[in-house]
């Protein structure tokens, strides 16, 4: 009998129960005491470079057991942690203990659901997972969709399809530059960074996005919407869709979506929603109006890495017609075995930009369950009471100024009181005073916020996808923004 062949990437049973148990118990005490760590350390590269080392490519092999404590150790000591309940930066949740012990699952099995064949229940996962999203957001559940990476891709699977269902038929042949229509698309002055991306991507150009300015609540001005669609008509371009927010990534603004629906009809354009943040607010009964005109979508981007508290990466695109996405993405090479006659294969490859694609859906999929709708009607509509909250707290105090509030983030700014010289009540120096507070508390590990610039003033802006903060953390973040904010002051005079 010949030796057993040594394999390098083995480990035996007992090995990866061994390493498997340390894992789980150091994870279990991690998300046990998160809040008594710092919510970042606020090293430098340099300083965590020397903390990691410079080693070159380690030749032989080491113990499993070595490297994950390494690796524990590293990521608990050295990270800045969005699942700290005084996280409230960016759209960045706190992740669902469920949805990591699902990714171990998830890779320890590794389907390829790219395609069918390759990840016969895996698929159905993703599809039911898809259902259950829409019926969540109060849409059709006969949507189509595909889990993405997170909140631009997403919106760039929905650009796509909108392109290829709105362009001249002949584009897919002969190419943007062979076609006469000059295509452009709407939005309002609020929309996130991917449109630009996406209209370079993909053919339309900068120039073909049409920034329609927002009213003072922040919603779309409609009027100057159409004003802009009937002009480009006039002037030979080619209207292709309308994007609508719901929950703009500044300042969580929702769009007028019945009203957008409805200009949409009215010029044959399609009508995208960026709901990435906020779509999964329609959840909650009380502000199902808000989000009313969502259901006429083509097509929608939902994060569950923002509000649903998915873990990194998981985004979504949903479109009313599935074949909106087959017409874009679907090809049949000859080295793929993955349809037949007798039956018609939901391959996930078809419908987006990935071929091989992992299992994303399973640590929604499992998210959706262990929390039900109930549950997150109660954690979303607490973190919007908490950011009420914080609204509240920064109109009562007199250093504060309280700027917007929209349904998970509010904007705020610290506005110095007393006798003070001209020069230091002027937009200038207040917007100079408040980004020099938010880098001081964004390194400084009490509180991480994030910034927004609302009507030329440079606000601090706490954004609550966070099922740990609780209102005494809300209490503890102003009178830290006013300690910092008076500090900075007296520095800056
Ligand atoms: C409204 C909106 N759309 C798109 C994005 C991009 O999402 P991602 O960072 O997941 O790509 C964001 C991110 O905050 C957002 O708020």
């Amino acid at each position: 009998m010949s030796a057993e062949r040594s394999i390098p990437v083995k480990m035996s049973k007992e090995e990866f129960k061994k390493v498997g148990y340390y894992l789980i118990d150091s994870i279990a005490d991690f998300f046990d005491n998160i809040e008594s760590r710092p919510v970042t350390t606020g090293e430098t590269g340099p300083q965590l470079q020397s903390i990691l080392g410079t080693d070159s490519l380690p030749a032989s092999g080491m113990a499993p057991e070595v490297i994950m404590k390494r690796a524990t150790e590293l990521l608990y000591n050295h990270s800045l942690f969005n699942g700290h309940p005084k996280f409230l930066g960016y759209i960045t949740s706190s992740a669902t203990p469920i949805g990591a012990l699902a990714d171990l699952l998830s890779t320890a099995v590794n389907p390829n659901v790219g395609a069918n064949i390759l990840s016969p229940m895996a698929t159905e996962i993703e599809k039911q997972t898809i259902r259950w999203l829409a019926e969540l957001i109060g849409v059709s559940p006969e949507s189509g969709g595909i889990l993405v990476s997170g909140g631009n891709m997403a919106n760039f699977t929905a650009f796509l399809a909108a392109r290829t269902a709105k362009a001249p038929k002949s584009t897919k042949v002969e190419g943007m530059s062979n076609n006469t229509a000059r295509l452009v698309v709407y939005c309002s002055t609020a929309t996130h960074a991917w449109i630009e991306k996406a209209a370079f991507f993909f053919g339309i150009g900068t120039k073909g996005i049409r920034w329609i300015a927002q009213q003072d609540n922040g919603k779309i001005n409609l009027e100057l919407l159409e004003q802009a669609i009937i002009q480009d008509l006039k002037n030979g371009y080619s209207p292709m869709m309308v994007i609508g927010n719901a929950g703009d990534v500044s300042t969580g603004a929702i769009d007028d979506l019945n009203g957008i629906g409805i200009i949409c009809k009215k010029y044959n354009l399609w009508f995208h929603i960026d709901g990435a943040y906020g779509a999964p607010a329609a959840v909650i009964p009380s502000l199902k109006s808000s989000f009313d005109g969502m259901a006429d979508a083509d097509s929608i981007a939902i994060d569950p890495h923002k509000w649903l508290y998915s873990p990194l990466e998981a985004g979504c695109t949903l479109v009313k017609d599935p074949n909106t996405l087959i017409d874009a993405y679907s090809a049949h090479p000859v080295y793929y075995n993955f349809s037949n006659a007798e039956s018609q294969p939901h391959n996930y490859y078809e419908y987006g930009f990935q071929n091989s694609r992992g299992f994303r859906a399973l640590k929604v999929w499992a998210a959706l369950q262990h929390v039900g709708r109930d549950g997150y009607v109660k954690m979303i509509g607490h973190n919007i009471e908490l950011a009420q909250l914080l609204f509240r707290l920064a109109n009562q105090h007199p250093e504060l100024e309280a700027m917007t509030q929209n349904l998970s983030i509010t904007t705020l700014r610290f506005v110095p009181v007393g006798e003070l010289p001209e020069i230091e009540t002027n937009n200038e120096f207040l917007n100079k005073l408040n980004e020099a507070l938010l880098n001081r508390l964004q390194r400084g590990g009490k509180v991480f916020l994030s910034n927004a610039v609302v009507r030329d003033k440079y606000c601090l802006r706490g954004c609550i996808v966070n099922f740990r903060t609780s209102e005494k953390d809300i209490e503890e973040i102003v009178e830290t923004i006013v300690s910092e904010g008076r500090r900075i002051h007296d520095e800056m005079r």
